[in-house]
């Protein structure tokens, strides 16, 4: 069986103007079903541009990536979508949430375009909330919730499709120490019951919570 994601050789580079950037060099790893992985590297080192390629959200300038044993890296803006919409959660260090909806409206909003009945879709969203510990707060808009509550509905959004993996970059950037282990321990027990995680961390600490660690540097993983 293949693994979920597997990356062969490679690279990323952005022309602006006359300079060349060479942000991802030659990189090769790949990503199990249920594996809890975290990618470290300091500023600007290339963590998001590299989680974004895996995330369907940008392509490889050479290479190869298969998702799920399917290569993706020249399928069609039309193919990506739909592989994001059904197969990919994503987390942000800013959250992202609608901040004219509630907590369900947020949670549902993957499913605007989703032909699941109306039952079906009360039915995850219900069940996403759940299972990050929100429901006290389904009709809560985001101002009126905390810093840890809004990355959980979060948390909740990107679990609604039942996403074969979730992509966190930076998931506790924006949240104090204690609030920032919480959602980390959310991630951990998530990981227990099956979910496949990819984290993008500076923070050693952070990185500590997953299972297996890659070190970016300088375009490479070591
Ligand atoms: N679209 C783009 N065009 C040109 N350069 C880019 C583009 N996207 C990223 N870069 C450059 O690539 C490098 C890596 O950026 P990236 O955002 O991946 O780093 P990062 O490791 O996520 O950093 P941070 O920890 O600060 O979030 C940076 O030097 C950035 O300026
Ligand atoms: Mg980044």
């Amino acid at each position: 069986m293949p693994d979920l994601i597997e990356a062969h050789n490679i690279s990323k580079t952005f022309y602006m103007g006359p300079s060349v950037i060479e942000v991802v060099r030659n990189v090769s790893f790949s990503v199990r079903k249920g594996d809890f992985t975290a990618i470290m590297g300091p500023s600007g080192s290339g963590k998001t541009t590299l989680l974004n390629i895996i995330g369907c959200l940008d392509r490889p300038s050479e290479g190869k990536i298969l998702f799920d044993g399917k290569d993706v890296s020249r399928a069609s803006d039309t193919a990506l979508s739909f592989i994001r919409a059904t197969k990919i959660g994503f987390v942000f260090q800013t959250f992202f949430l609608i901040p004219h909806l509630n907590t369900y409206e947020n949670v549902a909003l993957p499913f605007l375009y989703s032909s699941y009945s109306q039952e079906e879709i009360n039915n995850r969203t219900i069940d996403a909330i759940a299972r990050v510990g929100l429901t006290h707060r389904l009709n809560h808009k985001p101002s009126a919730l905390s810093g840890g509550e809004m990355q959980r509905a979060a948390i909740a959004r990107a679990l609604a499709i039942r996403p074969e993996v979730i992509l966190a970059d930076e998931p506790t950037g924006s949240l104090d120490a204690g609030t920032g282990a919480a959602i980390l321990h959310l991630f951990k027990s998530l990981h227990d019951q099956g979910a496949t995680i990819v984290m993008v961390t500076h923070d050693k600490e952070v990185a500590n919570y997953a299972q297996t660690r890659l070190f970016f540097k300088d375009g490479k993983l070591h």
